[in-house]
């Protein structure tokens, strides 16, 4: 099952924080077995986004970009992080990473450049984030999977009361 939460109508991020608020979120009510599809441009915000998830996991290391770790695993926080940037690896490098034992187990996954994904996992949560300008980002979600939905659901409900210009 696919789920479009959003709809057509994608949340506006006004800010690097505004950001890292929505990720921050995501990260309080993150469950075992979440998992996040990060899409977009270099430059939209995904890795930022990733440094709002760990705090809110309650991961106080720095969150750097993995592009040279291939999978960066934070294990201070709540649940475990695994975050994974695809953007440079081939698909038989992709599928050398055995994502597919990760994201059943007890840990959160943040992977940035899905599309590079030989097959995707059962549930997840989807989201796509469009530069507009200088600090400003466009988010669209879908979501496969009532958990992931719902995930996604209660989220923007809480983002939209402290940020009532993003819908
Ligand atoms: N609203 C915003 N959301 C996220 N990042 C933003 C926003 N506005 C400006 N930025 C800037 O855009 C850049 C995004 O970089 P990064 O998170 O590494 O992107 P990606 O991982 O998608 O390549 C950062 O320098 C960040 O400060
Ligand atoms: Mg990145």
């Amino acid at each position: 099952m696919s789920q479009s939460p959003s709809g057509d109508r994608p949340l506006t991020l006004t800010s690097p924080q505004a950001t890292q608020t929505l990720a921050y979120l995501l990260g309080k009510s993150a469950t075992a077995g979440s998992v996040l599809l990060l899409e977009g441009n270099l430059g939209g915000g995904k890795t930022t986004f990733v440094q709002g998830l760990g705090k809110g996991l309650g991961i106080e290391d720095a969150i750097l970009s993995p592009t040279f770790t291939l999978v960066q695993e934070y294990w201070e926080g709540r649940l475990p992080l695994f975050h994974c940037d695809l953007y440079r690896l081939t698909p038989e490098a992709v599928y050398d990473l055995s994502l597919d034992e990760l994201w059943v187990g007890e840990g959160v996954m943040a992977i940035e450049w899905p599309d590079r994904l030989p097959e995707l996992p059962p549930e997840w949560l989807r989201l796509r984030l469009e530069v507009v300008d200088e600090t400003r980002r466009l988010a669209s979600a879908s979501a496969s999977g009532d958990r992931h939905y719902h995930w996604w659901q209660q989220t923007v409900r809480q983002f939209a009361s402290s940020h009532p210009n993003s819908q």
